[in-house]
């Protein structure tokens, strides 16, 4: 079978749910992975499929009056940690809602790579979220809406494809099995 990158990339993207980015953060963002303020945090992100070796990570918010301007807490953050423990001392942002997160270009910090869904920085001593509330990449509602566009050409494609990511090392918070899984679910889908 005749292996077609574009095909693979086609289904990925579709399996994704997103057309061109291939760097993104997984949490925080959204109304289910928030911050605590005055705590220990964490940021993820679309390590494999991220075209970028390393970035700026910047806070910003939507509202002037909370920050200014985007400012960055990690100068030179190498990809392949695929997340990172953010202590209270590097962020001590006060608690609010309209938080993003950027990843960007460590030469140009207006040179945006990702940037989160706006999320919010919840009061000191809140719970964390649920960890079953970080996402493996995409979600079985997405998977069972488009496994059934893959052919043949694009399934023997995303079955190597997951084999090739589940040699790349060891994720901190198991996108890479998220994904394969979720192409295997597709396959499944495409076949069952
Ligand atoms: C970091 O990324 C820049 C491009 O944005 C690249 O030129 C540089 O080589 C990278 N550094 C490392 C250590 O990967
Ligand atoms: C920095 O990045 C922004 C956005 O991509 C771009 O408009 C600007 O020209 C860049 N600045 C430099 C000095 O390259």
């Amino acid at each position: 079978m005749k292996f077609s990158a574009a095909a693979l990339s086609a289904t990925l993207a579709a399996l994704v749910g997103s057309t061109v980015a291939q760097l993104e953060i997984i949490s925080p963002g959204g109304p289910n992975l928030w911050w605590v303020a005055g705590s220990d945090n964490v940021v993820s992100w679309t390590c494999r499929t991220s075209p970028f070796t390393n970035f700026t990570v910047l806070i910003a918010n939507s509202d002037p009056k909370v920050l200014t301007a985007p400012q960055a807490f990690i100068a030179q953050q190498n990809n392949f940690d695929c997340s990172k423990l953010i202590t209270k001392d590097q962020i001590n942002q006060a608690p609010g809602t309209g938080y993003t997160i950027q990843l960007a270009n460590i030469f140009n910090e207006t040179d945006i790579f990702a940037e989160s869904e706006p999320f919010e920085i919840k009061a000191i001593g809140s719970s964390y979220p649920a960890s079953s509330a970080t996402p493996t990449i995409g979600g079985s509602a997405t998977a069972s809406g488009s496994g059934s566009t893959a052919t043949g050409t694009d399934a023997a494609a995303a079955s190597s494809a997951s084999a090739t990511s589940g040699s790349n090392g060891a994720s901190n918070l198991g996108t890479p099995s998220g994904l394969a899984a979720l192409v295997i679910a597709a396959l499944g889908l495409t076949f069952a």
